[in-house]
């Protein structure tokens, strides 16, 4: 089967990821890109700043970049991947909609929307039923699905894992990496020699996201999990791969070697980009690891790894790392994708 894709904000940092990693993808053909009004009508190799490590694929690089508006993209394109700035994204999602796109999204805006799908496929695919209540509700015959924050996705699976102990409450520090910010997110001057403890927006996506992401969804409404989740993140002079410390109260009392157990026997979901094992965890001969240079390409960027697993008076603390443009960002949306195709939505 073959379904035909585009991508909305197709030249920007996620976009250019989405390009690489849809090249010889099994059933994705890439038959659309757009961008703002100042790269329309320019080759994709004109328009694009390219700045991923593997060469634009020769039959992208010539295609015409056209504007974001439904009358500019063709009527067979079956899937659209959303990289636009949230703000754009607020505007331009909804015609899409309208004029019968499914749309797999990574911008910010409606992630918490109560009709709208948040999912990560190997966490919470039921919650894609959310759909039949979207179309009832806002009357078109598009679907809206969104993939949460890079800091959020990085951490949620290990929390599910986690769950079957009884998750009462997270506390989350961050190391997150300058890619997160876009390439003209944080200046050299800002972050060279530096961290800076606090990045605008990030706290609150990763403690409402992933009370959703974890919560259940009964056929017609979804409740959110009950646990806390409190975060503090850093922007630190990684390039590539959020590393984040779990501090994680339960109300069972499992060993440490238990904790390990869980996460390494979470399941992955049978998708084309899904890892083999969704979590990799290290045991405590390798306290040091994961690292951000060392870890993030796990399962080519699509894994989580953990590490550092020690129980604490109330629970326990682990380390959690993914990669934030691939796992957090435009492969989320990837995986997104084949979900909606293996369950009969496109
Ligand atoms: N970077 C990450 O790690 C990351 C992770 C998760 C989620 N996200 C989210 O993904 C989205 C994209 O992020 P990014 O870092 O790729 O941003 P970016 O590099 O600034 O790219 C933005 C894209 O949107 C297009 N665009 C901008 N304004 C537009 C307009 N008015 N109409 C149509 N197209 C417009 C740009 O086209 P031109 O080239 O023509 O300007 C470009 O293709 C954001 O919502 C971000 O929050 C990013």
């Amino acid at each position: 089967m073959t379904v035909r894709v585009g991508i909305l904000g197709a030249t920007g940092a996620v976009g250019q990821r989405f390009i690489q990693l849809l090249d010889d993808h099994p059933t994705f053909e890439l038959a659309a890109v757009t961008a703002s009004e100042a790269s329309a009508g320019k080759t994709y190799r004109e328009a694009a700043k390219w700045r991923v490590d593997t060469p634009i694929p020769d039959d992208v690089a010539e295609m015409e970049v056209v504007e974001t508006d439904p009358s500019a993209v063709p009527d067979d394109v079956d899937l659209l991947f959303s990289s636009l700035p949230s703000d754009v994204a607020a505007a331009v999602e909804p015609p899409f909609l309208e004029a019968g796109y499914v749309v797999s999204s990574n911008s910010s805006n409606d992630r918490m929307a109560e009709d709208v799908p948040l999912t990560i496929p190997e966490i919470n695919p039921d919650h894609l039923g959310l759909i039949d209540v979207q179309r009832d509700e806002r009357g078109w015959d598009g679907a809206l699905v969104k993939n949460p924050n890079c800091s959020t996705i990085t951490m949620v699976p290990t929390l599910a894992a986690l769950d079957r102990f009884g998750l009462e409450r997270a506390h989350i520090a961050t190391l997150q990496a300058v890619s997160g910010a876009g390439y003209s997110g944080v200046t050299s001057m800002e972050i060279i020699d530096n961290a800076i403890p606090h990045i605008g927006g990030e706290e609150e996506k990763m403690e409402t996201e992933s009370r959703k992401l974890l919560g259940s969804f009964d056929g017609a409404e979804l409740s959110l999990h009950g646990a806390d989740v409190s975060a503090s993140c850093n922007r630190i002079p990684t390039l590539d791969g959020h590393l984040e410390n779990v501090f994680a109260e339960l109300s069972e009392d499992p060993s440490a070697e238990a904790v390990r157990e869980a996460m390494h026997d979470q399941p992955s979901a049978d998708l084309h980009s899904s890892p083999d094992q969704l979590i990799k965890v290290f045991d405590d001969s390798e306290p040091e690891r994961p690292q951000p240079r060392l870890d993030r390409t796990y399962a080519n960027g699509m894994g989580i790894v953990a590490g550092g697993v020690q129980t604490t008076t109330d629970g326990v603390k682990y380390n959690c790392l993914a990669h934030n443009t691939i796992r957090g960002a435009a492969g989320a949306s990837i995986l997104n994708g084949e979900l909606l195709v293996e369950d009969g939505w496109i």
